[in-house]
């Protein structure tokens, strides 16, 4: 199996020929398609009938887009669906005008039409894309996939896996998606979540492997609602960094890793398990049981060589937040769901009881207002450093998702915490965070559980 290295050094060469042929230079200004469309593809367990679901490519997930630190990403996406979609390039510290985000940065597309994007990746790691239009039902359709900023150095490793964890909401009878998007006991609870598991989108993906060879498995929870608490067996695991950012040192991963919807995390595992057994990534699932989430059968054995534990990934250019010295302090209190405490909100500028509000189709609010305001939550200025104070008030967890930057959690006074931008807040908690606000733009603030953000839980911040 050749490195990574020298895959990279294929691909090199590979261009290196091509870039002394002659299509080339035509190629380089057409952007690569990204069709939104209707496709029929077998996630049920074998017996059951094909899921008709909207992918790209027709794949859920969607192609993998795959670029060097610092080059960029150009795809046009042209949208065969039957409504307007958009799409946001989640965690990528983002050219506003590209974030994909429908009514705030740029409008929906319509039906037939389709919209370049065209952006520089600045940090390595692993990040996704997603439908950022009516996002609580294109993304449950299976409209999202992994985008993949490669270090100029990346770590040696004999293998690297990109493993896309969903979950479906499907008819049990007839494996169709679904489509009750907005019934109300789920978006009131903790959102919508699935009835089938699936990485990459396959219910019981199996990779074989050779004993002791050392992977990199980059991890994206994709899924709408679901929180995926993951371990590993048969593994000897680091996680090398989250939510795209290196982690300063590897962290031994030998715990339960809680992988909130949007958050990734990328690891570096070395298979110990022997030959003839399989090795796994484990849920542990809602009845407490550890069940397989990816299968390593492990065929054969290379020579074991010693191997020290990975080293950190090279640092990504903004170093984020170092320190609080005049940072705008900010509140953000959550609120609602079922079994809250919210009795009322405002809605349209008028405050309006639970149960009017929930005939709304509105269950949550952030400060007491239970929709995307006008105005921002703040007015902030280029560069300035912002703390902000995360109530959640709610008997449920959300994982908040900051666009356009990244940003440290704050513990006992000091912005200590890894770069991230979504932040799993559990019921009753109240976190912090530090960033500092230096990327232009508007940028929203909301849940990632995204039936919350549709009932409510949506804010934005103004950077200029
Ligand atoms: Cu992953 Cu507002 O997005
Ligand atoms: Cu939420």
């Amino acid at each position: 199996m050749p490195t990574r290295r020298a895959f990279l050094g294929q691909t090199a060469a590979v261009l290196g020929l091509a870039a002394s042929g002659r299509q080339v230079s035509a190629a380089s200004h057409t952007p690569v398609n990204l069709t939104a469309r209707e496709a029929s593809v077998q996630l049920a367990p074998g017996g059951y009938p094909a899921t008709s679901i909207w992918g790209y490519e027709g794949r859920a997930p969607g192609p993998a887009i795959r670029v060097l630190q610092g080059e960029r990403v150009r795809r046009r996406l042209v949208n065969d669906l039957p409504e307007p979609t958009s799409v946001h390039w989640h965690g990528i510290r983002i050219d506003n005008a590209m974030d994909g985000v429908s009514g705030l940065t740029q409008e929906a597309v319509a039906p037939g039409q389709a919209f370049d994007y065209d952006f520089v990746a600045p940090d390595a790691g692993t990040y996704w894309y997603h439908a950022h239009n009516r996002s609580w039902v294109q993304v449950a359709r299976g409209l999202h996939g992994p985008l993949i900023v490669d270090e100029a150095e990346p770590p040696e490793v004999d293998r690297e896996e990109t493993l896309v964890l969903d979950d479906w909401l499907l008819d049990p009878e007839t494996a169709l998606i679904d489509d009750s998007f907005d019934q109300p006991m789920r978006m009131s609870h903790g959102g919508r979540i699935g009835n089938l598991i699936t990485t990459n989108g396959r219910f019981d993906l199996s990779i074989p492997v050779a004993r002791h060879i050392r992977m990199r498995l980059r991890l994206i929870n994709a899924s709408n609602a679901r929180i995926f608490p993951l371990q590993l067996a048969g593994l000897q695991g680091w996680t090398v960094a989250l939510d795209g950012m290196p982690l300063a040192q590897p962290e031994p991963l030998e715990d339960v890793l809680f992988l909130a919807p949007a958050q990734r995390a990328d690891l570096i595992v070395d298979v110990t398990t022997e030959a003839g057994e399989t090795a796994h990534l484990v849920r542990i699932g809602d009845d407490d049981q550890p069940a397989s989430q990816v299968a390593f059968p492990v065929t054969g054995s290379t020579a074991q060589t010693p191997r020290a534990a990975p080293m950190a990934l090279p640092p990504n250019p903004g170093a984020g937040i170092r320190s609080l010295a005049d940072a705008r302090p900010l509140r953000l209190v959550m609120s609602g769901g079922a079994m809250g405490r919210m009795d009322s909100a405002f809605l349209g500028g008028e405050r309006l009881g639970f149960r009017e509000l929930a005939a709304r189709g509105r269950f949550w609010a952030f400060n007491d207002i239970a929709e995307m305001t006008q105005a921002p939550l703040a007015d902030l200025s280029l560069g300035e450093p912002v703390r902000l104070e995360i109530v959640n008030e709610t008997v449920f967890p959300h994982a908040m998702h900051l666009h356009g930057m990244h940003f440290r959690e704050i513990r006992e006074g000091s912005p200590v915490g890894p770069m991230r931008d979504t932040l799993l807040v559990a019921a009753q908690e109240t976190r912090t965070v530090g960033f500092i606000a230096d990327n232009p733009g508007d940028w929203l603030f909301h849940c990632h559980m995204l039936s919350h953000a549709e009932s409510g839980m949506m804010t934005w911040v103004r950077v200029t």
